[in-house]
């Protein structure tokens, strides 16, 4: 892959794509840039030497297989509803405009497809601006993820076909870009949040949380205006608001 293919396929992003061939990773990139002032820029890597997840964790990012984008978004204050749940949603509407199926969410912000996380997004605030980052398992064989985790597949494997990673960017890139100049349209954001939460697989299972208080068994029952999550546990609901809260199936990952 290189910055002239994805130049060649979106040729709309020229001035505003920052394209290496790899990198650590590209929201820290992303975040140097809004330092810097930088505003609508995007940020693509061939690959991560140190690809971030939530929570802590990292993502797996082999070299030509996924596509690991950052987009830098406008200030926080501008989101009526959390970035990260509308870029679900916009993920969402992207992969399914190109695998023509449905493409489903898990709390908050994994993708998935037939119970698998094919790519996930990891939204950051720095300098008044959003680093929005999005992973998606493209290519990605089987055997460059790990074995504990066997939840996580991609595109290719889901679908038994190859993609082209400009295409899907191009898509994620459109529906991202519309949002962002949308911002100001109620009606535009409610569909999208509806959209979401069409798509959520969280919602009315049993589902195991982990936050401060420890490791705990409820159903999720109401995905939010504001994109938090209601979680009834056996009679007593709580509203858990993303940060540093994991959302698990029972015995399996959904
Ligand atoms: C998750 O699964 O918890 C979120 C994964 C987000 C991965 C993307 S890849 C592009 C950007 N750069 C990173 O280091 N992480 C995000």
């Amino acid at each position: 892959m290189s910055k002239d293919r994805f130049i060649e396929i979106i040729p709309e992003i020229k001035d505003r794509l920052f394209y290496f061939d790899t990198i650590d990773s590209t929201n820290n990139y992303a975040k140097e840039l809004a330092r810097q002032g930088h505003r609508d820029s995007i940020v693509i890597s061939g690959s991560q030497s140190a690809g971030k997840g939530r929570l802590g964790r990292s993502f797996t990012s082999p070299k030509d297989c996924g596509l690991y984008l950052s987009m830098l978004l406008p200030s926080p204050a501008r989101f009526a509803i959390p970035a990260t749940v509308l870029i679900g949603g916009c993920v969402s509407r992207a992969l399914e405009g190109i695998l023509s199926r449905r493409v489903e969410v898990k709390w908050v912000n994994d993708v998935i497809l037939d119970f698998c996380k094919v790519g996930g997004i990891l939204a950051e605030a720095d300098s008044d601006a959003i680093i929005m980052g999005i992973g998606i398992n493209v290519n990605t064989p089987q055997e460059c993820f790990d074995s504990s985790m066997p939840h996580v597949s991609s595109l290719a494997i889901r679908e038994g076909r190859q993609f082209s990673i400009p295409e899907v960017a191009a898509a994620i890139i459109g529906q991202v870009d519309q949002m962002t100049a949308r911002l100001d349209d109620s009606a535009y954001l409610g569909d999208l949040l509806e959209h979401y939460r069409s798509r959520l697989v969280t919602l009315g299972r049993e589902v195991k949380v982990c936050d401060s208080k420890g490791e705990r068994i409820g159903r999720a029952v109401a995905l939010l205006q504001d994109g938090s999550l209601e979680v009834d546990f056996g009679g007593n609901t709580e509203v858990l608001i993303f940060g540093d809260v994991s959302v698990r199936g029972i015995d399996r990952y959904i």
